[in-house]
């Protein structure tokens, strides 16, 4: 048997919570999101509170937190746009991604600043990047302002409903994405990343 520790999270700071969490809830994707800003500066950074809402109709979720109740420039955009686009990060975009985290000024765009290229949507004005082998443009489907104290909102979940895929060729597979030739990469606790481990395959239970 475990022998587990038994915590009340409400007597862990911020900080202590935060660690379990993401040292627990692991491998957890990483979404790079680009989105526009009112002055049309190309914003990016990368988000791992992401994951799949529905397939039918396809949502995804990405939570936002805030900075004492203050909306990070994604959530500010995507809120005063109502559209995004969500890249999956790989082996080959993740050092770049990962130098978009910086805060930097809204009126300066993290995506020129760590060298990425953008390329212009279909459905939507925000602008992807080139250098995701997945791309999904999305527009705003329902925003949730959750958690905090009192008046202060701790974080925005934003579900996004995709409106196009663009998906690299060679990837693609008989309407499937070959795991291995994507090569997403995932976040776990603090500065640590996974790359996909070994794969197995389970029966189908009846
Ligand atoms: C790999 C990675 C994952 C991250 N995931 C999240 C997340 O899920 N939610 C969040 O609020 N911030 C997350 N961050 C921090 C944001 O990327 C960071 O605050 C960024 O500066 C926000 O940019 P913005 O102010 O331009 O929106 C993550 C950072 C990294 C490097």
């Amino acid at each position: 048997m475990f022998s587990l520790l038994s915590i009340d999270p409400i007597s862990l700071s911020e900080r202590d919570n935060y660690k379990f969490l993401t040292g627990s809830i692991i491998p957890r994707p990483v979404a790079f999101i680009t989105s526009l800003s009112e002055n049309g500066i190309v914003n990016g950074a990368p988000f791992s509170y992401f994951n799949i809402v529905s397939s039918h109709p396809p949502l995804l979720s990405v939570s936002i937190q805030r900075k004492d109740g203050v909306q990070k420039d994604t959530s500010r955009n995507i809120i005063e746009k109502g559209e995004f686009v969500v890249h999956i990060t790989d082996e080959t975009n993740v050092e770049k991604v990962n130098k978009t985290a910086a805060s930097i000024p809204a009126n300066e765009s993290e995506v020129e600043m760590a060298g990425l290229t953008t390329v212009k949507s279909i459905k939507v004005a925000a602008p992807g990047i080139q250098e995701a082998k997945i791309r999904m443009e999305c527009v705003l489907e329902h925003w949730i302002e959750l958690g905090g104290n009192g008046d202060v909102v701790g974080c925005d979940l934003i579900i996004g409903r995709v409106v196009h895929y663009h998906i690299e060729e060679s990837l693609y597979d008989h309407g499937r994405i070959d795991p291995e030739k994507l090569g997403a990469i995932s976040r776990l606790a603090g500065s640590n990343y996974a790359k996909i481990g070994e794969i197995f395959t389970l029966e189908r239970p009846k």
